[in-house]
């Protein structure tokens, strides 16, 4: 009920409500704690719940053990909103290493540029583009979005809750221009909420086969997808699959699980 009156206000109604509201824990812990310059206040990260250091350092982890990349690689993290994985990677990647993030707002943007000032090779990119969940200041579309980067430049794609929030012809090309801009034997790892064909779920209750939706009003609220669609059309492109975990989303069950939502990592050909 409370998530379905969250996504009634406009993206900048929702900012401006969670600014508020953790308004006067932010004020005491600036004045009394001593904060890690990376970490954004809490009524600015408006990336999901949790805490905010402790999730980018677990996929930070999770990202190296199942990809083998190395310190100088070049690294593409796809709606990379507020910082969130671009603070474990901080302490990681030597001076021959890129992280280039790009996001669709400003908001997270314009935070990272002031924050990451001490690295050089950390580079924030604003493409704005229209998302009813995110961004309704433009009718600049997703699904025709070209990278604007070179051919085979990254070593590896990060995408943590970007697809989850993306229409099916959107997933589709981002999938095409990652595999793109992947150099060859690079991986793209990405997490979704993925159902198997047959499946119903009481969360995305409304089915188009192919993906479901939460929320008919916000469409890009939160989108599941069949594993099937995401495997077949990543290999389309280009990207096949090598690992999935499942989240425990659908199970409620943390244990076994690296995160709340579900995990694919690709690799291009
Ligand atoms: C739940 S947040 C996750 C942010 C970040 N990946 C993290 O894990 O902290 C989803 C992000 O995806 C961004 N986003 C939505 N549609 C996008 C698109 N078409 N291209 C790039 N980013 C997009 C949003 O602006 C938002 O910052």
């Amino acid at each position: 009920m409370l998530r379905k009156l969250y996504f009634r206000l406009s993206p900048g109604g929702r900012r401006v409500a969670r600014r508020i509201y953790y308004l006067p824990k932010d004020i005491i812990c600036r004045l009394f704690l001593k904060t890690d310059n990376l970490v954004p206040p809490k009524g600015m990260t408006f990336v999901g719940s949790g805490n905010f250091a402790l999730i980018g350092d677990k996929f930070f982890k999770h990202i190296l053990d199942t990809t083998n990349i190395n310190s100088n690689e070049k690294i593409l993290d796809i709606g990379c909103g507020i910082g969130r994985i671009a603070r474990p990677f901080a302490g990681f990647l030597s001076s021959e290493g890129l992280y280039q993030g790009f996001d669709i707002i400003d908001y997270g943007i314009n935070w990272c540029k002031r924050n990451y000032k001490r690295y050089p090779n950390f580079v924030f990119d604003l493409f704005p583009l229209k998302n009813d969940l995110y961004n309704l200041s433009t009718g600049a579309k997703a699904e025709e979005f070209e990278f604007p980067y070179e051919q085979n430049k990254f070593g590896l794609a990060i995408l943590i809750s970007v697809f989850t929030h993306m229409q099916k012809e959107e997933v589709e090309n981002y999938l095409r221009q990652i595999s793109r801009v992947l150099k060859p034997g690079g991986y793209c790892y990405a997490s979704f909420f993925l159902l198997n064909s047959g499946d119903k779920s009481d969360f995305f209750c409304y089915d188009y086969g192919e993906y479901h939706l939460h929320d008919l009003k916000v469409k890009n609220a939160n989108v599941a997808y069949d594993t099937d669609f995401i495997t077949n059309t990543a290999k389309k492109s280009g990207l096949l699959l090598q690992n999935r975990f499942e989240g425990w989303w659908r199970t409620g069950y943390r244990q076994d699980s690296v995160d709340f939502q579900d995990i694919m990592i690709f690799k291009k050909e």
